[in-house]
């Protein structure tokens, strides 16, 4: 929807003769909501228009009076102060909201885009670990985002299956692993085998060799060392898949690093036509030295070429084949140079949307205040975060309403909701801590907080005799008081917040929203009567329940969080 910062740009900018988005620039929340519900400072407009700031003030208040949209105009020290009319804005909000969620969170401005997404992307044979939680809950945010706005989008699961690590694999696993014992928990028994084999090696060296005489064979495509290579593969990606399951996550692609086998040879050659690589210490690399970075190596001392090389095979690869337009990677922060190389170096190439790729890097995920390493054997199995939340959560649904009906499908949404949202909530460079008494405290800053405001309206609606997604209808809004309005004030800012957000490629400033919503309706719920209000109030009340039920519930969504109905 336009949001109403739109509707005073628009008209100041008419009477200012100034461009709509400079004015709009400046439109601010006022703190004191007593002055105002939106202000326009006028002290920019000043030199321009050779006039001080109050006579402007002045002229733009009187001006604005008219507007059927504002229910006054007054300036003061240079600002114009106007507060929209309340019933006016209450009913285009709520109606809006409850006709058509979509259209009123988003102008669909990214149409005709496609964007690729590169996020979770594990290791095979290694530890889906609380971190890798991270990549794939923003990413798979972000993928909803951008979709919301328009674009499409192709998601892609940049598996890790390749690398000389698999020698290593097979050697483990052909002296001292067990099918049987892989099969029933293969993520651990690799990890525990490739641990061994680090062990061992220290005191016999000749297993370095036997590894990678065996990545050797892979690479020259060995029946068994394929065979077992492959089937590393499939034994990892169904203990991903359960987690993606429960996370409720998806990808239109997986394609891992060996994809790009037969795809680098091109890379380097093209790379080589061009006369950008240079020999540095037996390697081939590209130098970057004209933009401040180490060089980017391409072909190592060995003829191996590497993780980079590979990044830009299935850079092309996306942009080409899978016609992406615009390059996304959810990726830790610790690869930041990685990708600023990769990017330099596509823009060398002479691929002009090199500047349209983005590295949307985040930090660390601590466990209890601890850092996670897979290095020092601290491994935290993100299956076993998501199973001991929903076990905590079954046990406060359990307490909190032991009737419910489907009390382990809602526990399920809950713990994982938690998690999710803890993760998704801080802006995303900073690190996140883990505790599970934060979490799923019901009264904080959590998933399980907005998951049950959103019940609690369903419940409203539902006493009311509104099932499902029944629409509130009401002629007219009478009286809006303080709290309703304020309430109504910050439903009416979702769409810039959404917008901001996808231009920051950032789910959480749609988490705060979401938050700093529910704290609103939680107000509105317990300060004014809804259910038990006279005839026509409690029709309007209803229905700004219900549009904050469905903008909760979509909100909710884009995170990637279910919304149960009954908690
Ligand atoms: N597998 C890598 C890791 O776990 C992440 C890959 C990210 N994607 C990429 N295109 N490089 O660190």
């Amino acid at each position: 929807m336009r949001t109403y910062k739109s509707v005073l740009a628009e008209h100041a900018s008419r009477v200012l003769q100034v461009p709509e988005t400079d004015v709009l620039a400046l439109i601010e929340y006022p703190p004191n909501r007593e002055l105002g519900d939106l202000a326009l400072p006028c002290f920019r407009f000043a030199r321009t228009l050779r006039r001080s700031p109050q006579e402007i003030a002045a002229e733009l208040a009187s001006a604005l009076q008219s507007v059927a949209a504002f229910a006054s105009a007054a300036p003061a020290g240079g600002y114009v102060n106007v507060h929209l009319s309340r019933s006016q804005t209450t009913h285009e909000v709520v109606d809006h909201v409850q006709q058509n969620v979509d259209g009123f969170l988003s102008s669909r401005r990214l149409t005709g885009q496609r964007a690729a997404i590169d996020y979770s992307s594990p290791n095979i044979a290694k530890p889906f670990g609380v971190g890798h939680l991270r990549s794939t809950m923003i990413g798979q945010a972000i993928v909803r985002l951008l979709e919301a706005d328009g674009s499409e989008t192709v998601g892609i699961n940049h598996l890790g299956d390749w690398g000389t690590q698999f020698g290593k694999n097979i050697v483990a696993y052909l002296k001292w692993g067990d099918e049987e014992v892989v099969r029933q928990d293969p993520v651990r028994e690799l990890l525990g085998l490739y641990v061994r084999f680090h062990e061992e090696a220290k005191a016999d060296p000749s297993l370095d060799d036997e590894a990678r005489e065996w990545f050797k064979k892979l690479e020259d495509g060995d029946e068994r060392a394929v065979e077992l290579w492959q089937w590393f593969i499939t034994e990892s990606r169904k203990v991903f898949d359960e987690t993606y399951r429960l996370l409720g996550v998806s990808f239109d692609y997986y394609l891992g690093e060996s994809f790009y086998n037969d795809k680098m040879q091109a890379v380097v050659d093209e790379l080589r036509d061009k006369g950008l690589l240079t020999h540095s210490e037996g390697a081939e690399v590209v130098d970057l030295t004209e933009w401040n970075m180490p060089p980017c190596i391409i072909v190592k001392s060995d003829g191996a070429t590497i993780y980079a090389t590979r990044d830009l095979a299935a850079a092309l690869y996306r942009h080409d084949e899978l016609g992406a337009d615009r390059l996304i990677y959810v990726v830790g922060s610790e690869q930041t140079l990685h990708f600023q190389q990769l990017f330099k170096v596509l823009e060398r190439m002479g691929r002009p949307w090199a500047a349209d790729c983005r590295h949307v890097a985040f930090g660390m995920m601590k466990y209890n205040g601890e850092r996670l390493s897979t290095r020092r054997g601290k491994v935290i199995y993100l299956e076993d975060v998501l199973q001991q939340a929903i076990q905590e959560a079954k046990s406060i649904i359990e307490a909190k309403n032991p009737n419910l009906a489907d009390k382990d499908a809602v526990a399920q949404a809950v713990g994982v909701g938690a998690v999710v949202f803890n993760d998704l909530k801080n802006d995303r460079m900073h690190e996140v801590d883990f505790r599970f008494e934060d979490v799923l405290n019901f009264d904080g800053e959590t998933g399980p907080y907005v998951q049950y405001t959103h019940a609690r309206a369903c419940s409203v609606l539902r006493k009311a005799g509104f099932e499902n997604d029944a629409k509130v209808t009401v002629d007219a809004y009478t009286q809006v008081d303080d709290l309703t309005w304020n309430l109504v004030h910050h439903l009416a800012q979702a769409n810039e917040v959404f917008e901001r957000a996808v231009d920051d490629l950032d789910p959480s400033q749609v988490a705060r929203y979401v938050l700093d919503l529910c704290h609103h309706f939680n107000r509105f719920y317990h300060d004014v009567p809804i259910l038990s209000a006279p005839a026509d109030l409690r029709q309007e009340r209803l229905a700004l329940t219900n549009a904050c039920r469905t903008l909760i519930k979509k909100v909710l969504f884009l995170l990637g969080l279910e919304a149960p109905e009954r908690m």
